[in-house]
């Protein structure tokens, strides 16, 4: 069996850094509660002009380089965003475009918060039935653009950025394995309306809605149970695991995984603070960070793991 094995990795984030300073002074918040309530202290904004498939092709590039291959090299390119440039084309192919390609399938998975680990997935089916042999994954995200500015719940939360990750089919580990799941009786607790006319929610602008609280307690849950079934799928124990690479949400839920998993945070790779919440984006940006800074080593066991909107979750497990 082929396995999908990590050949490099990108990030990026945009210039413009807002801090929780900066946002208590427009509303109603302060640096010690958004501290305190989700550990975020500044996160990035993407410039006016400066798109979504813009920051995906910059760290899109980064991972091509770092993989030592050619874009012309990769057969399949998979996107992960909810905060798209356009309804369609999707992300995926107007990033082909931009990196001068052409011809190799190119699509988008929507999970928000959970798209890379969904993108994983959906790659590993590729690269193990042989119909892809090196897979462009990137994942971009300009929240934003829709976030509502005036409302402190969810506007502390967010920040703009991408990452993006190589993987070649090879005959060793790699990607052991991938869960995925979601539920979709639970959408109106996290949702971002579609803002055309004649919608079913038509709001004239698109803002997230979420129901914060609701959704805490159940990623909780959901994320405990997950990293546990993966680890069970590979039949591994919990000391197994070298580095937790989590969605970035909250520090709080970051917390409570570990906790579970029995690991310290000494081995959770946190951006969070610097970064917020960068929805798809935010696993692929911490993993580049910390294969970049060396903290990551070849041969280590790396679990990753999502939740968001939908709902929408799941976990990897990665032989670095
Ligand atoms: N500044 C100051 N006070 C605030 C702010 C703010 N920015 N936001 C809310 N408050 C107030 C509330 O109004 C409330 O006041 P009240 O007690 O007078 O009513 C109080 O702070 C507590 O609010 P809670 O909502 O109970 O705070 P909580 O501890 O639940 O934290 C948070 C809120 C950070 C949103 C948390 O619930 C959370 O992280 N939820 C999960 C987010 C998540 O994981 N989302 C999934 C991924 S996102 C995706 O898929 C797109």
């Amino acid at each position: 069996m082929k396995y999908a094995r990590l050949m490099g990795t990108g990030g990026y984030v945009p210039e413009r850094v807002l801090t929780n300073d900066e946002l208590a002074e427009k509303i109603d918040t302060s640096d010690e509660w958004i501290q305190q309530r989700a550990g975020i202290r500044s996160r990035h904004i993407v410039a006016d002009g400066q798109s979504t498939t813009d920051m995906a092709e910059q760290a899109a590039r980064q991972a091509i380089a770092a993989a030592g291959i050619k874009p012309e090299h990769i057969d399949l390119i998979i996107g992960a965003t909810s905060s798209p440039d356009m309804l369609f084309p999707s992300m995926a192919c107007l990033l082909q475009k931009q990196l001068g390609i052409s011809g190799c399938p190119a699509f988008d998975v929507q999970a928000a918060c959970a798209g890379f680990i969904y993108a994983l997935s959906v790659a590993e089916k590729f690269i193990q039935t042989g119909a892809a042999k090196t897979v462009l994954i990137a994942c971009s995200e300009s929240y934003s653009r829709i976030i509502d500015w005036q409302d402190r719940n969810t506007c502390v939360l967010f920040g703009d950025g991408a990452g993006a990750v190589v993987l070649s089919a090879d005959n060793q580990p790699g990607l052991l394995s991938t869960v995925i799941h979601a539920a979709g009786e639970y959408s109106e607790l996290l949702y971002t309306p579609n803002p055309l006319p004649g919608q079913q929610n038509h709001e004239p602008y698109a803002h997230l809605k979420m129901r914060g609280k609701e959704v805490f307690k159940i990623a909780v849950k959901w994320l405990g149970d997950i990293v546990h079934e993966v680890l069970v799928a590979n039949n591994m124990e919990q000391d197994a695991v070298d580095w937790l690479i989590p969605h970035q949400a909250n520090i709080r839920i970051i917390e409570a995984t570990a906790k579970k998993l029995g690991l310290s945070m000494e081995h959770v790779v946190l951006t969070l603070h610097k970064h917020g919440n960068t929805s798809s984006a935010s696993i692929p940006l911490a993993l580049h960070e910390a294969i970049v800074d060396g903290r990551i080593k070849p041969g280590q066991l790396l679990l990753m793991e999502a939740f968001g909107g939908g709902f929408a979750w799941g976990a990897g497990l990665l032989r670095y």
